[in-house]
């Protein structure tokens, strides 16, 4: 059973003003394309930084989540943090899943421009920012998923398997197969 973490920031979610859309969207993407086993980790966090780095830190070093998707605070506003909150907790930035989200979601909506969203590692960790936006889930998930599965193992985490829903992942021919390899 692998734990993956979802983090949505934002301050009225948190507040109780409205009900958090974007949290329940990532699990349910997760519940389509993932068969193996899994389990999901949820924080409704304000966009406050300190708030922020402590739930990633959490799910990443306690918690030992291989996979953490945060959703909400990567626009222009100034309590909008959560790409410094990221930036914060991250050993190193992987500016490849960012550019590609962006690149997709500005198909379909011109403002995708204003996400600062981008993902990088915390040790064994890949974590992932996403818009706030409902619909940007899966749009975005879609975009970067190819390299996710692979990403997670290069990182030392586990492998992971899916669903015909799931968009199709790619792993280099040269790589071990994880079933395959000596430990
Ligand atoms: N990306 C997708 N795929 N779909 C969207 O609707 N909204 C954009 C952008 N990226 C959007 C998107 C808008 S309007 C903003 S302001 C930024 O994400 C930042 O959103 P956030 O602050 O909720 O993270």
């Amino acid at each position: 059973m692998i734990t993956l973490g979802i983090v949505t920031i934002s301050d009225r979610a948190s507040r109780g003003v409205y009900d958090d859309k974007s949290g329940p969207a990532i699990r349910e993407v997760y519940a389509r394309w993932l068969t193996t086993p899994w389990q999901d980790e949820y924080r409704l966090v304000p966009d406050e930084q300190p708030a922020i780095e402590a739930a990633l830190r959490e799910l990443a070093d306690e918690v030992g989540c291989p996979l953490i998707v945060t959703t909400g605070g990567t626009g222009p506003a100034p309590r909008d943090v959560t790409p410094e909150a990221t930036m914060a907790v991250c050993d190193r930035i992987l500016p490849g899943f960012g550019e590609q989200m962006r690149a997709v979601s500005l198909q379909s909506v011109p403002t995708a421009i204003l996400s600062r969203q981008l993902a990088g590692s915390r040790g064994k960790s890949l974590i992932i920012n996403l818009p706030g936006k409902p619909a940007a889930i899966e749009e975005c998930l879609r975009a970067i998923w190819p390299a996710v599965p692979y990403c997670i193992e290069l990182l030392g985490g586990p492998h992971l398997a899916f669903s015909d829903a799931a968009p199709r992942h790619h792993r280099p021919s040269s790589a071990s197969s994880p079933q395959l390899s000596t430990p």
